[in-house]
């Protein structure tokens, strides 16, 4: 008989293109930079070698500055767009000019943590490429107090309510005419909207029109916010890969340096009128005013708040399976569209090792409980309605496979702990 497991290595294998895995075939044929870390922590549950060289594969990629890429384009697919001509960035391989939510290190350290002596090498190799990653975050995006994004697919929640205010400023009436190839793939009710997209094509163009110079699209750039999500996420890999430096020998004061910095800068997205962490525009200052997943991130960098609890736990039980990625009890509430409600096994599996971490063992097997539901229930879709558990967006997905194994199964046992020191 197959079980879920072999369902969940299988997936695994088949968006295996060698080296590096797409987060599933025909929507997303390229490798993703967050994604990717997922799938190697998948990898660890039953192929440690193969879980270190989806990691290598994405450092490969890494710019001269540090930055990661968020898209790899090992291979040109016209079955996606924008590729690798719009973004333009002349790099080889083929890259995107953005980058993605860092959990690199906070996985790295819970894949070697399953075999110190196998992984010490491939950790030991790929430390500088991390610490020059993070490096990248401290100098470029973190001016403010936060981790900032240039671009809401910077953050992985790509159309989330937290960036509405931002992406209202931007002019997306002249970026002419292109053809989308997500909406020929799944149902685009399910997808973000062409007012959207258009405005997001012309923050590529303002990138692409100055040579994805940083600092350039930092200061002059359409889109400017800090994401409670990436702030908690850096967060926590900045201590996780000080735990991992230090057990290596290595000097980790400038990694010390940096959380200090970040845990000092949590105040500036703390929005006291809405009793939580909040997405901010950093042009003009003003909060997003909405409650999103990427708060309830704070767990992770043990930043969490007792009102923030009691959001978690009032937008939790207004649905019934995982975290909601918007209020349920607002207006902009969609329990189908991508970011704007539904349940992402991914972040669940995210909030649940900052759960699991801030000593919150009953939630986090509560957490547990729902995601490996919607799993067994719907498949390994890319994401779920939180209210009836309707699968929805791409089938056979890389991260719910990954986040089944090392998580939901019955068979993951106990893996959220982490050891190096
Ligand atoms: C979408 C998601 C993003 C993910 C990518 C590939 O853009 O919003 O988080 O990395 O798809 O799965």
């Amino acid at each position: 008989m197959t079980t879920h497991d072999d369902t969940a290595r299988a997936i695994l294998r088949g968006n295996d293109r060698g080296g590096y895995t797409v987060p599933t075939a025909g929507l997303y044929p390229y490798q993703w930079n967050w994604d990717s870390a997922f799938a190697a922590w998948g990898f660890s549950t039953f192929d440690l070698p193969r879980a270190w060289d989806e990691l290598d594969t994405l450092f490969s990629a890494q710019w001269d500055d540090g930055m990661v890429p968020h898209i790899i384009f090992h291979r040109d697919d016209p079955g996606y767009f924008p590729g690798p001509d719009v973004w333009g960035t002349g790099h080889v391989p083929a890259t995107s000019g953005i980058s993605q939510p860092p959990v690199a290190a906070i996985l790295a350290r819970l894949i070697w943590d399953r075999d110190r002596d196998l992984g010490e090498a491939r950790i030991r190799a790929l430390f500088p490429a991390l610490r020059a990653w993070h490096r990248w975050w401290a100098e470029y995006r973190c001016g403010s107090g936060a981790a900032a994004i240039t671009h809401p697919w910077e953050s992985g929640r790509d159309n989330c309510p937290d960036w509405d205010i931002g992406m209202a400023d931007v002019d997306g009436s002249n970026v002419g005419d292109y053809t989308r190839r997500d909406t020929g793939h799944v149902d685009p009710s399910m997808r973000p909207g062409k007012a959207d997209y258009d405005r997001y094509l012309a923050m590529v163009q303002f990138g692409r029109g100055c040579g994805w110079d940083q600092a350039r699209i930092v200061r002059d750039g359409p889109f400017l916010m800090a994401d409670p999500g990436i702030t908690f996420i850096l967060l926590r890999a900045h201590d996780d890969l000080a735990a991992i430096g230090r057990a290596l020998g290595e000097d980790v004061t400038e990694i010390e340096g940096w959380a200090a910095d970040l845990r000092a800068g949590l105040e500036t997205i703390w929005n006291p009128a809405l009793g939580a962490y909040d997405a901010r525009n950093l042009r003009d200052g003003e909060f997003a005013g909405v409650l999103g997943s990427g708060a309830f991130l704070a767990y992770l960098a043990g930043a969490e708040r007792p009102e923030l609890e009691q959001h978690l736990l009032r937008s939790w039980d207004a649905v019934k399976f995982g975290i909601p990625s918007a209020d349920p009890e607002s207006a902009i509430f969609e329990s189908r569209r991508y970011w704007r409600g539904p349940s992402w096994p991914v972040v669940n599996a995210l909030i649940a090792l900052g759960l699991h971490s801030g000593g919150r063992p009953e939630l986090e097997a509560r957490l547990r409980r729902e995601t490996r539901e919607l799993i067994t229930r719907g498949g390994f879709y890319e994401y779920f309605d939180p209210l009836d558990a309707t699968p929805c967006g791409g089938a056979d997905f890389t991260w719910t496979a990954a986040i089944w194994l090392t998580w939901a199964s019955p068979s993951a046992g106990e893996t959220l702990a982490q050891g190096a020191a």
